[in-house]
């Protein structure tokens, strides 16, 4: 497959992940908290988020598929030992904490499982979906971060 189509999946993957992440903390979660009463906002939180879902792990897995395909077009194992493979290790650590990060999202908070949560008191609820949200724009932060770590290891030709 050429390199610059494995390239445009994996800015395409990157874009989904993060736009979809800004998306949701500087749009739909603001407005829909401003105009509909509780428990609404959770309610519609909880079917977009579920949607969501299935985009993060197809981005994420892309990602980490074409990632591997561009690392070891771009020399592989001859380029790791330069400053080069350094800042791609950087980039690598910052990416494994946010997997870690949507992980517990997504498998130990898991806030949007309506069917399991039924019996949970509301105020429950609402606070692991608050800690959810929290440890989301945690993940938006750190992927901005790798945003600017492969945009300066692109330049470093
Ligand atoms: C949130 C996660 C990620 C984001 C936002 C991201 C973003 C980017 C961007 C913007 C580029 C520059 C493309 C170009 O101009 O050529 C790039 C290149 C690259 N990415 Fe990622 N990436 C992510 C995850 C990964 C992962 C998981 C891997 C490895 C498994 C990886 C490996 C690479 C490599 C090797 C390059 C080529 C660097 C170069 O041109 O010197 N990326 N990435």
């Amino acid at each position: 497959m050429p390199l610059f189509f494995v390239v445009w999946i994996h800015l395409i993957a990157a874009i989904t992940f993060i736009g979809g992440l800004i998306y949701l903390h500087l749009v739909l979660r603001p407005v829909l908290h401003s105009q509909l009463k509780e428990p609404e906002p959770n309610e519609v939180l909880r079917k977009t988020s579920q949607r969501f879902r299935t985009i993060t792990w197809v981005s994420l897995i892309a990602l980490v598929l074409t990632g591997a395909f561009n690392m070891l077009s771009e020399g592989g194992s001859a380029r790791i030992e330069t400053e080069w493979g350094v800042v791609l290790m950087l980039k690598l650590f910052l990416f494994a904490i946010a997997f870690g990060l949507v992980l517990i999202h997504d498998f130990v908070l898991d806030p949007y499982a309506s069917s399991s949560q039924q019996s949970v008191k509301p105020q429950v609820v609402t606070s692991n979906i608050r800690r959810a949200a929290f440890v989301q724009q945690m993940i938006l932060a750190l992927t901005l971060i790798i945003l600017l770590v492969a945009t300066y290891l692109s330049s470093m030709y």
